[in-house]
């Protein structure tokens, strides 16, 4: 109600609170580059189609008169407690969205009690960020360099700035074929690179033949190549095992085998996501996948989801499909570009607001107990 007060002396927002709307403000306000970047997605872009519309195709099924009068958004989450099941994305360079970069989305969600997972990829260096995001919790994503002195680096740089989750994506061995950067020839991570966490790592400037000024190309050529390994397999985990004594959550799975092998491995939670249609062109749509992953696992081990996530309804399909809770990304960035962290709370509110409602108008009281039953399916 408080937009309709406002609205009583002429204030509307100054973002679209239908956030599926915030791509085509943000394309219009944006560079081509940074936009195409972060709109962008794998191949011909039908995995971040299909992620939508297997959300789309799931439909609520209110319920009537259950009092839902008093309601708490709260889950729990690998031990902690969390205000609403919502965890923002890990998302690269950020500074080429907003100079505030990582370190205005994170004030942005430690203010709502929102973990906010710092890309091992950020255009600030972890230690920053963990000072911005004050005593809220720090989650920190890991791609996982190739060689284990920088991936020892991260992590004991993770541990001593109070990161207490760490998420291992383990869908980008390799970048993919991403047809607007390419036409571009746009490489997010030539921005701000003297200042971005992986360039300010000792372990990984000890590895570079002249200093990141000196030779910025170089720098970012040793970091495409040191940022992930795709000649890694399920038992090199007991490597992250041995070096890092909180949860650990395995992002990008699909199939509900290697979501018992996670299990299997010691992990902690798994996300089930296509790294937003970003990676594999063709890919099974992550709501797709995800009911299999938590029949599979989902007495073993915490099942997140990303890809697609717009709505509070969208919210409400995933936990009813089985995920604990979401995790959002391009919104937030969207945010962060149109008006930093102001951007970045405007989507989480919104999105939240959304979400209240549709529990309440759907006859739920709150998030636990949703399930198969709440949802319809159109035909594909
Ligand atoms: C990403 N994503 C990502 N994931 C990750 O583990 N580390 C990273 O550094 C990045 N970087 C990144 C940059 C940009 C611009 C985007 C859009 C995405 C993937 C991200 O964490 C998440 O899986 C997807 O964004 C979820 O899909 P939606 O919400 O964007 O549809």
């Amino acid at each position: 109600y408080e937009i309709y007060l406002n609205g009583t002396t002429g204030a509307v927002p100054r973002l679209p609170t239908d956030l599926t709307r915030l791509e085509e403000v943000t394309e219009q306000r944006l560079g081509p580059g940074p936009f195409g970047y972060v709109a962008g997605s794998a191949g011909d872009g039908s995995t971040a189609r299909a992620n939508r519309a297997a959300l789309d195709r799931r439909r609520i099924v209110p319920r009537m008169l259950r009092d839902v009068h008093e309601r708490d958004l709260s889950v729990e989450v690998l031990g902690r407690r969390l205000p609403a099941p919502l965890a923002l994305a890990p998302v690269g360079v950020l500074s080429i969205m907003h100079p505030e970069a990582e370190g205005a989305a994170a004030r942005a969600a430690a203010a709502r009690g929102v973990p906010y997972i710092l890309s091992s990829a950020s255009s600030t260096p972890m230690e920053q960020v963990a000072e911005a995001t004050g005593d809220a919790e720090r989650w920190f994503q890991l791609y996982w360099p190739k060689d284990p002195e920088v991936a020892r680096s991260f992590l004991g740089r993770a541990r001593a700035s109070g990161y207490s989750v760490l998420v291992v994506t383990l869908d980008t061995p390799l970048l993919s074929w991403r047809p607007r950067d390419l036409d571009q020839a746009y490489l997010p991570f030539l921005h701000g690179v003297g200042t971005a966490n992986y360039f300010t790592d000792p372990a990984f400037r000890a590895g570079l033949a002249k200093p990141v000024d000196e030779d910025p190309n170089a720098a970012v050529m040793h970091f495409v190549g040191m940022f992930a390994d795709p000649a890694k397999t399920w038992p090199d985990l007991a490597f992250l095992r041995e070096h890092w004594d909180g949860p650990i959550v395995l992002k990008g799975i699909l199939h509900p085998d290697d979501a018992r092998r996670a299990a299997d491995a010691g992990m902690d939670g798994v996300v089930v996501s296509n790294h937003g249609g970003r990676q594999v062109a063709g890919a099974i749509a992550a709501a797709d996948a995800l009911p299999q992953v938590a029949r599979a696992v989902g007495d073993r081990l915490t099942v997140l989801f990303d890809s697609g996530i717009r709505t509070g309804a969208d919210v409400f399909k995933a936990l009813a499909l089985g995920a604990r809770a979401v995790l959002l990304g391009r919104p937030y960035a969207y945010g962060l570009g149109l008006d930093g962290q102001a951007g970045v709370d405007h989507v989480i509110r919104c999105l939240l607001a959304e979400f209240d409602l549709t529990l309440a108008l759907s006859g739920h009281s709150g998030p636990a107990g949703l399930g198969a039953s709440d949802l319809a399916e159109e035909p594909a």
